[in-house]
């Protein structure tokens, strides 16, 4: 058994303390947007925030995740998060969906440390996290759009 806090809700887990986190998101919770892609930490697309900061949730063991704050998709909120939510849709951003609920967390925890992000920046912030559909300049023009948005 593991506890740990997703979405704000505190949650005991009964996944072996080694699981990653991916799979007691998705098969013990049903928090099914975080996507699994590689399994090896190469492809970002199961990133989560834990804290402010983003993970890959392939890799990290339940265990390492007691007291820590694991939000994902689904529990993504607040003004960064809808004014993503707008410019993405704005942008109309979105191909297959696939590594979507990545994009926007790893936006999310951009904007929350840096509220006018430059191209480099944003650039940096992304890099981890594959676009199979090469949604990547629409993503950067929705990021600009989102901080306009919040300023
Ligand atoms: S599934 Fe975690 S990085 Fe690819
Ligand atoms: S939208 Fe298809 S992989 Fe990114």
């Amino acid at each position: 058994m593991v506890q740990l806090t997703v979405n704000g809700k505190p949650v005991t887990v009964s996944a072996a303390p080694e699981t990653p986190l991916l799979w007691v998101l998705r098969c013990e919770l049903g928090l099914t947007g975080t996507k699994f892609g590689c399994g090896i930490g190469v492809c970002g697309a199961c990133t989560v925030l834990v804290g402010k900061e983003i993970r890959q949730a392939c890799r990290e063991p339940v265990k390492t995740l007691a007291a820590a704050r694991v939000t994902t998709i689904e529990g993504l909120s607040g003004p960064i998060a809808d004014a993503l939510r707008r410019a993405w849709t704005d942008c109309d951003v979105v191909q297959c969906g696939y590594c979507q609920s990545a994009q926007l967390i790893a936006a999310a925890a951009l904007l929350t440390r840096r509220r006018a992000p430059s191209d480099a920046e944003i650039d940096a912030a992304m890099k981890d996290i594959a676009c199979r559909c090469g949604t990547f300049p629409r993503i950067r023009r929705a990021i600009h759009m989102a901080a306009a948005a919040l300023r």
